[in-house]
């Protein structure tokens, strides 16, 4: 059994130990790193996983999972750096971050994972994709692969893919709460109570996400048409949606994410 550190134990770190406890890891086998002793404890008292520091993270640790903001990336691999090796795997969350950024900090042959996840990880639901920096083997994909499928799914992307990965499924969670809170606010303005308009939307998204999912036939474009009946209700609405430009506008949505990803990983490169 590989012993894991989780560096960084905010929103996505603790909910991928978490996960991890959920999938039968031992407390014993896991570990994090966190900077306020408050939160460490509150940490250690709710899952029985021990706080360390840096240094004893890198030192006994087979796997170290970086979950700090992109931002703290700096001082974290100044300390982390001179006690990794080939022998060591780092994964990182950290989004926009290139693997590349870290195998020069990092001693020749240090197996590098960048992994763009997303919030849903706080539900078990999360998608990750993960792309293999220069030393990344097969195995150690396996093994990143296992870690992230106990907090959702995982895809293995080419790197070069990831900012495109980052405005789909990374932002992706906003655009459908987006979608969700425009819907309830119309539903409000037919005068249905609030509650139950949020209430009757998100079950739409669930059972349309759980379909297009896990249904016999899960192709978006024929599910529409299977609801959309000849001078029907559903007809009269994708009118409106088609004439307000909204599949343009998704797709500028999704392009503009995707530039601004790049953008934001050349200002760490
Ligand atoms: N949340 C998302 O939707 C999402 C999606 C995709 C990717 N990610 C990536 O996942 C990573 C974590 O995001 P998050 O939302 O979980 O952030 P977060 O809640 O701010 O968690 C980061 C944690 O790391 C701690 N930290 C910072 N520097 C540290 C150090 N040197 N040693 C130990 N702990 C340190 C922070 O402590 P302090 O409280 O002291 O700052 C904080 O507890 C980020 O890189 C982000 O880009 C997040």
């Amino acid at each position: 059994m590989k012993t894991i550190a989780v560096l960084g134990a905010g929103k996505i770190g603790e909910s991928l130990l978490a996960g991890l406890l959920d999938a039968g890891r031992a407390p014993a086998e896991l570990m994090f790193t966190e900077r306020y002793s408050q939160r460490a404890a509150e940490l250690t008292g709710k899952y029985g996983i021990e706080h360390v520091d840096v240094p004893t993270a890198a030192n006994r640790a087979d796997v170290l999972v970086v979950a700090v903001k992109p931002q703290d990336i700096d001082p974290l691999l100044d300390e982390v750096a001179p006690l990794l090796g080939p022998d060591k795997l780092l994964v990182s969350m950290c989004a926009g971050l290139p693997a590349k950024l870290f195998e020069r900090r990092l001693a020749e042959g240090t197996p590098v994972i960048r992994v763009m996840p997303n919030t849903p990880m706080l539900v078990g639901e999360a998608m990750s994709a993960i792309s293999g920096g220069a030393h990344a083997t097969d195995e150690h994909l396996e093994l990143a692969e296992e870690l992230l499928g106990s907090v959702g799914r995982v895809v293995r992307v080419p790197e070069q893919q990831q900012d495109a990965v980052t405005a789909l499924s990374g932002s992706g969670p906003a655009y459908f709460f987006y979608l969700v809170e425009a819907m309830t606010d119309a539903g409000v303005l037919l005068g249905v109570p609030r509650g139950t308009a949020k209430d009757l939307v998100v079950q739409a998204a669930m059972g349309a996400a759980t379909m297009l999912r896990d249904g016999p036939e899960n192709h978006p474009a024929l599910l529409r048409e299977a609801v959309t009946s000849p001078a029907g209700t559903t007809a009269a609405g994708i009118r409106e949606l088609d004439k307000h430009g909204v599949r343009a506008a998704l797709t500028d949505a999704v392009e503009a994410a995707r530039d601004r990803s790049a953008e934001l990983g050349r200002a760490h490169d």
